[in-house]
């Protein structure tokens, strides 16, 4: 008997898209050495071609196969956090397509922690390159039930690995500049990373968004768009006070409105849907993309979220939520 798994090589060889877990989303996979693979996923998300992917491995080991140099800072890192929610951009080799690095000079890689991805890229034994499997703009995909509402028949297998243990992207470092710059904030801090190193990684300057869909210019991390993670009803960050205030506010307009807080419901409203956000930001993140979901799912004037706290537990958190705020509300991206 056929498995699963000897059916998504199948296909990754024969040039088709595979989506599978990972430990903090799930991806839309592609065969990384193969460009005619690799533009489906950008069909397939709507996503602009010149937005570099991340090529998953099944180990370490591969590194040296897509980047020109491994740096001692990516073997200690490696060492310390793959499998695992890092991505470590670093020079690629000259026959890295452009479809995978969009051009640039440096490649996107990492090594996932979840077994069925491991179990993936160990039998496909080469690189894997995938975007969460969403459409571009969209709130990522933690169950499988996620990708197909957001990809339907556009993806031929998708494999069930359950809920996404960590709920939020990777983090991302870029090493291809001599001093680690951190791109993207994730489950791995910049605590963890210095420890590591023994320095801690700069933060990546803040990009000017450039007018959405048009983009006047190439953004080098798709995520640094303010547009994304975000569901369609608009979303409203406010205090603890400004969520009842808020709530007050539309209740005397008539409005439906969703609340995403760590207490339990303070108002029982026919016009109000309350879910209750773990109050640690592990468990805040692991349920943070369903929850907004399932809250978008609800037809309401508004989602309104209560802000975690400040600090660098909830750098990552906070950073798609400023983003889903952002982005919310708006009619289908590119
Ligand atoms: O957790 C994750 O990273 C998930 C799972 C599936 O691995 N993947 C993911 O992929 O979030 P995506 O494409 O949605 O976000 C990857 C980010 C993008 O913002 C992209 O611009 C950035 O990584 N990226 C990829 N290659 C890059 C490069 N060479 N230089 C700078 N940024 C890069
Ligand atoms: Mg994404």
């Amino acid at each position: 008997m056929v498995t699963e798994i000897e059916r998504a090589v199948a296909l990754l060889k024969r040039g088709e898209l595979v989506a599978f877990p990972t430990e903090t989303v799930y991806g839309l996979g592609a065969d990384a050495a193969n460009p005619a693979a690799v533009a489906k996923i950008f069909a397939a998300k709507g996503r602009p071609a010149d937005h570099p992917l991340i090529v998953h491995l099944p180990s370490a080991a591969h590194l040296a196969r897509w980047a020109r140099e491994v740096p001692a800072e990516a073997e200690r890192l490696a060492a310390a956090f793959w499998p695992g929610p890092l991505t470590l951009i670093l020079k690629r080799r000259p026959q890295v397509s452009d479809a995978v690095t969009g051009g640039q000079d440096t490649v996107g890689l990492r090594v996932p922690s979840h077994p069925l991805a491991l179990e993936l890229l160990a039998a496909f034994n080469g690189g894997i390159a995938a975007p969460s499997a969403n459409r571009f703009g969209r709130i990522s995909p933690t169950t499988a039930a996620h990708v197909r509402e957001e990809l339907g028949e556009r993806v031929p297998l998708v494999l069930d690995g359950g809920a996404c243990p960590v709920g939020i992207e990777s983090t991302i470092l870029d090493l291809s500049r001599g001093t680690p710059v951190l791109l993207r904030p994730g489950a791995i801090g910049a605590a963890d990373i210095a420890r590591v190193l023994g320095r801690a990684p700069e933060t990546a300057a803040p990009q000017a968004e450039a007018p959405r869909g048009i983009g006047s210019e190439t953004p080098r991390v798709s995520g640094s768009l303010d547009a994304h993670y975000a569901p369609r009803t608009p979303l409203q960050l406010v205090s603890s006070d400004g969520l009842l205030f808020a709530l007050r506010n539309a209740l005397v307009a008539g409005e439906k409105v969703a609340v995403l807080a760590p207490t339990a419901q303070a108002i029982s409203h026919d016009l109000v849907a309350w879910k209750q956000s773990p109050s640690e930001p592990a468990g805040f993140a692991h349920d943070l993309y369903a929850s907004l979901r399932e809250l978008d799912a609800l037809g309401c004037a508004r989602i309104l979220v209560q802000q975690p706290p400040a600090g660098e537990a909830w750098l990552a958190v906070n950073d798609r939520l400023r983003r889903a705020a952002a982005g919310s509300g708006e009619d289908d991206e590119t």
